[in-house]
């Protein structure tokens, strides 16, 4: 498709024409800029609000308002199971089984709860493997995690720092450093994209990676999740937690979610936090002493669900259901590369694209490093009815979204690049 690339509105128009996710747009609501919609850029930091959600929040609250307490199994959706209404779709957006996946808390929170079970250091194995520049709520939660066990951060951290002059990691280096850790290594905790660079990293060949030395493989799917196809549990990941305000379009602070391997759900020698919503379903109103975890994902949630926060959840994943991961990241796939190229169409700005160029290797973000006016840019953007988001130091993050995005919104992008002087 790159050959036939055109700079041109009539193109991109007609790209808009041909995509069957095209509908998809109108089942969002679209923040305005003197009366038009914005081009919006942000899914990758807060997704976009679907439609269906004001009724379907209403309809949750006219159900309390009936039901009183009695909502929680009279409901229409009863608010004690609430959290299953997720697990299928959940499951087929992660590349998981519907046991090993569940809705629940928020995201730095589930991956304390996950290192809780999954890093259990000792004298000898004790070390974490992490991408340099990760993001600092995951930075400040491995931190924190081995001072609880006493262990020097500086010693306990392994960062993987890009080579010399460059900004993203390779391969390589990430899987020389987990074999170089071997039997020190307790765990490797990796971002599926990076947040600033947009770098997904290949799980598969980490995890496998991991366990050859015999360390647990956790991820941060902030970024992956809903953007890109995963395959956790084919890939035998350990864990995996995710936020779902961003691609997943769930609203802010958005209910969390968090993936465990069957083997280990099923594990009663793997170490959890109890809460009654974690405890086996059918003792849950019993009120009797003895934590028993659920057999399943779920045995991680906590508390009862946060249903109103669940809601928007529901609309969006609704929406995935109906488009399909793999339409998604066609789509996703062609628009980014089109936005791409349109990109380096643009030589009188001093910005280089940092996000690897190869679809492999990247979901819709592409981060773009300026080495001077990048404040600048971004303000005017934002003046010109763009929303992007500006990532101290240097990096203006924009991302198509294929559920709502439009190839125009691409070229518009561009042309307003290109108004720049
Ligand atoms: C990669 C990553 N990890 C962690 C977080 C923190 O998420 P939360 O505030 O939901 O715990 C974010 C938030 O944007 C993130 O992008």
């Amino acid at each position: 498709m790159s050959n036939a690339y055109q700079a041109t509105l009539q193109y991109a128009q007609e790209q808009d024409e041909i995509d069957i996710l095209f509908p998809f747009r109108e089942r969002f609501h679209f923040p305005q800029h003197n009366d038009k919609d914005v081009h919006y850029f942000c899914g990758n930091s807060l997704g976009l609000q679907p439609k269906s959600v004001s009724y379907l929040m209403q309809s949750e609250l006219n159900d309390w308002a009936k039901y009183g307490v009695e909502g929680h199994f009279q409901a229409r959706n009863p608010w004690f199971s609430y959290h299953h209404l997720f697990s299928e779709r959940l499951a087929k957006i992660v590349g998981a089984k519907k046991d090993e996946v569940v809705a629940a808390n928020t995201l730095t929170v589930n991956l304390h709860l996950l290192m809780m079970s999954f890093y259990r250091p000792d004298a000898k194995r004790y070390k974490i493997i992490m991408e340099a520049g990760a993001f600092p709520s995951d930075q400040y939660a491995m931190e924190t995690q081995v001072r609880m066990y006493g262990y020097d951060p500086n010693d306990a951290i392994i960062e993987i720092t890009p080579r010399e002059g460059e900004y993203t990691l390779h391969e390589e280096d990430i899987l020389k450093a987990i074999a170089d850790a071997g039997d020190s290594l307790a765990l490797v905790m990796f971002g599926g994209v990076n947040y600033y660079t947009g770098q997904f990293f290949n799980l598969e060949k980490i995890t496998a990676a991991a366990h050859k030395v015999g360390a647990y493989a956790g991820f941060d799917l902030a970024h992956a999740v809903g953007n890109i196809p995963l395959k956790l549990h084919d890939w035998t990941a350990d864990f995996a937690c995710w936020c779902s305000y961003k691609y997943l379009n769930s609203g802010p602070g958005g209910v969390g979610g968090i993936y465990v391997h069957e083997h280990h759900y099923s594990n009663p020698k793997i170490f959890r936090l109890g809460g009654w919503w974690g405890n086996e379903e059918k003792g849950r109103f019993k009120m009797e002493k003895g934590f028993i975890p659920q057999n399943n994902a779920g045995s991680w949630q906590m508390s009862n669900a946060p249903i109103f926060n669940m809601v928007a959840h529901n609309a969006s994943l609704d929406l995935f259901e109906k488009a399909g991961m793999p339409a998604l990241r066609e789509k996703s796939e062609k628009m980014t590369g089109y936005l791409e190229w349109l990109l380096k169409q643009i030589t009188h700005l001093p910005f280089v694209i940092i996000t690897p160029s190869h679809p492999q290797h990247r979901g819709c973000q592409l981060s773009l490093l300026f080495t001077d006016r990048g404040r600048e840019v971004f303000e005017k953007l934002t003046e010109n009815g763009v929303v992007a988001d500006w990532r101290e130091p240097n990096v203006i993050r924009i991302a198509p979204v294929p559920l709502y995005n439009t190839y125009e919104d691409c070229y518009r992008f561009y042309e307003i690049l290109m108004s720049i002087a």
